[in-house]
């Protein structure tokens, strides 16, 4: 499912940096018991290993120097506990990685998916979400297993590798530098072979998830194709697509086939030199056949470590930019958090230490930029009474989205500040902030589960009459009591079942049902049809009333009603008034408003406008 998260990054190799990894090894580390369970289980498995030459090379010299006198069935039972600690550590091992992936694997997940909760938007505005998706996925499956097996295989390789080092050494130096010396060959040959065998595999999944994309497309577009008389062209793409997985799958079947015989064959290297200059040592009689059969089996047990080690040092060139992802997701720091001072105060008293309302809220020569963005909005000054409620309005891209992501401290500004109640609202906690902020926007996000799942979002203890309660205030409860299932019925991924206007609806429910203190719509009626529409007026009027409210909406008609409309553009206020005020003023908003009623008009050839609204727009055809 993830393959087709595979960056480039993927498939190249990179310098391995330790310190990266040993920043992620403390996710091992965490499962100290295991850990330590596993180096002993490991211990225990390279000296099995290392148990059966010394054993058959002791016992084949027995024999040679007094065959009458070889007590056989020690041997046997010695033989027999070797092999029982051999399956025991085998069974403690998979067993020890086996825990240690999963639980490594779902701190990580963990710990990422918290972050992602935590950062800011700031954040979000440069990542695409498959881009996440992918960190929480595949990269996190690739660490966790490199962080479970990866470790246990380089413990577990080393211990053998230098157990067989050491009592070569000790027993005969030169035959022992004969077997050695093949091992750099080993690793170098495997290294070179392992990373482009990982290359490939890659590769190959690549192109086969981009593969399975095609046909998602063909067969979702289809129509599109058919009408466009594409077939064609989408024929040779497809075939273009299918031959360079087939290259690259070719290219990896070669690999492993050279690979395999090749290290074999140094393989057999080391077991002939132990075989040359042991036999040879045999012949001058300064050791026993025994010794020099054991040490040809010692040549052969480094295969096997000396493989999985350069295997899994390819593959730490190879995931080092895995590593390196998610570590800076996880290490990153939210942009807007809590100051110092109020974790504290939160810590120490439960609460910021200031008063639960919301008061008066003031943007004190407010200044914004996205990043190193051009400026935003400059020197953007209002004072909003608790319970007003304030209209934006002004030219697309004017910044109105953003004055009120600013107020819900989204984004901090740039420069100036925000007051609630003549307080600095960093000096407030986030939490505080936002548990008593509703939000509706013009794309209103829906989690998949029943519509009254989602209405319930805004308060989790609320009963089912109060969710109806709060759909019928939000004009909403007609068109789901119209559903076959009512309030049951299931909104589908990001409520993509239900039509746009509808989700404004129930998102608009959502935010009733919160009863926050501060309410802010971002053309949150957009999409909902003029009949709807004005049903809604009613309840909004009568949800408004009571607390302060930020209005954004492009048809004008919906906040004729506002305690004060603020007409922005480029980032700064051009003018404010009430709905008359500001047609009195025939500024940029009277010119705004009699064109919209102009084109309703033509639109729809029907006035449903005031007296006063006709003899503008009468005017204002005339001009
Ligand atoms: N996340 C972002 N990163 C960078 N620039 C942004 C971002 N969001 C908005 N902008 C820019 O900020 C400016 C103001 O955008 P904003 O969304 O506040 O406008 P708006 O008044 O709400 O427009 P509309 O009426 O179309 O919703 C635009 O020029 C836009 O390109
Ligand atoms: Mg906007």
């Amino acid at each position: 499912m993830n393959d087709g998260w595979i960056d480039e990054d993927d498939l190249k190799e990179q310098k391995v940096d330790l310190r990266l990894w040993k920043t992620l090894l403390r996710y091992t580390l965490h499962y100290r018991r295991t850990a330590i369970t596993f180096v002993f289980v490991a211990f225990a498995l390279a000296a099995s290993d290392l148990g059966f030459p010394l054993l058959t090379g002791l016992l084949i010299k027995d024999i040679e120097t007094d065959p009458a006198s070889v007590n056989l069935s020690f041997y046997a039972i010695v033989f027999g506990l070797l092999s029982v600690s051999l399956s025991a550590s085998i069974w403690g091992f998979v067993i020890c990685a086996g825990r240690i992936r999963t639980s490594v694997s779902h701190d990580i997940r963990l710990d990422a998916f918290q972050k992602l909760q935590q950062l800011s938007f700031n954040f979000y505005d440069t990542r695409s979400t498959g881009w996440l998706m992918a960190r929480l996925t595949s990269d996190c499956q690739r660490l966790s297993i490199i962080l479970a097996w990866g470790v246990m295989d380089l413990i577990w390789g080393t211990t053998v590798m230098s157990g067989i080092t050491v009592v070569m050494l000790v027993y005969n130096w030169k035959i022992a530098l004969a077997v050695l010396a093949v091992v750099p060959f080993l690793f170098g040959v495997s290294m070179y072979f392992k990373k482009r065998i990982l290359r490939t595999s890659r590769l190959v999944r690549k192109t086969n998830s981009r593969i399975t994309g095609v046909y998602n497309e063909g067969i979702m577009g289809v129509q599109t194709t058919k009408v466009f008389v594409r077939e064609e062209e989408n024929l040779q793409d497809f075939d273009r697509l299918t031959m360079e997985m087939y290259e690259h799958s070719v290219r990896n079947a070669m690999l492993s086939a050279v690979y395999l015989p090749l290290v074999l064959t140094i393989g057999s290297v080391a077991i002939a030199a132990a075989l040359v200059v042991g036999g040879h040592q045999v012949i001058l009689g300064s050791i026993a056949i025994g010794e020099m059969v054991m040490f040809m089996y010692f040549a052969q047990l480094f295969f096997t470590p000396a493989q999985e080690i350069s295997a899994w040092f390819a593959e730490l060139q190879m995931a080092q930019a895995s590593a390196e992802r998610v570590l800076s997701l996880i290490d990153s720091v939210p942009e807007v958090k809590d100051t110092d001072a109020v974790v504290a105060r939160v810590q120490e008293t439960g609460s910021d230490g200031h008063p639960d309302e919301i008061g008066q809220i003031e943007f004190h020569n407010v200044e914004f930029r996205y990043r190193d963005g051009p400026q935003i909005i400059g020197n953007f000054s209002l004072l909003v009474q608790p319970g007003e409620t304030v209209a934006l309005v002004g030219a697309t891209g004017g910044g109105k989205s953003t004055i009120v992501n600013l107020l819900c401290r989204f984004y901090e500004p740039t420069a100036g500040q925000i007051l609630l109640n003549g307080i600095d609202y960093t000096d407030r906690s986030l939490h505080w902030l936002q548990s008593n902020l509703g939000i509706v926007l013009q794309q209103p996000h829906l989690f998949s589960g029943t519509i009254a799942d989602n209405i319930r979002y805004g308060n989790l203890s609320a009963s089912q009459a109060e969710i109806e309660e709060s759909a019928a205030f939000a004009g909403a409860h007609d068109f789901i009591t119209s559903l076959d299932k009512g309030y049951d019925t299931e909104v589908g991924e990001g409520g993509n079942q239900l039509s746009l206007g509808q989700k404004q609806l129930v998102s608009f429910a959502r935010a009733v049902l919160k009863r926050p203190k501060l309410l802010v719509m971002d053309e949150a009626t957009s999409s909902i049809d003029t009949e709807t529409e004005q049903l809604i007026q009613q309840s909004l009027l009568r949800i408004l009333e009571d607390r302060t409210s930020f209005v954004i909406a492009h048809r004008l008609s919906t906040i004729k009603a506002a305690d004060r409309i603020v007409v922005i553009d480029k980032g700064e206020i051009q003018e404010q008034g009430t709905h008359q005020e500001l047609l009195k003023r025939k500024g940029q908003y009277y010119e705004l408003y009699t064109q919209q009623a102009v084109r309703d008009l033509e639109i729809l050839d029907v006035s449903s406008e005031t007296e006063t609204d006709s003899a503008l727009v009468e005017q204002q055809t005339k001009e």
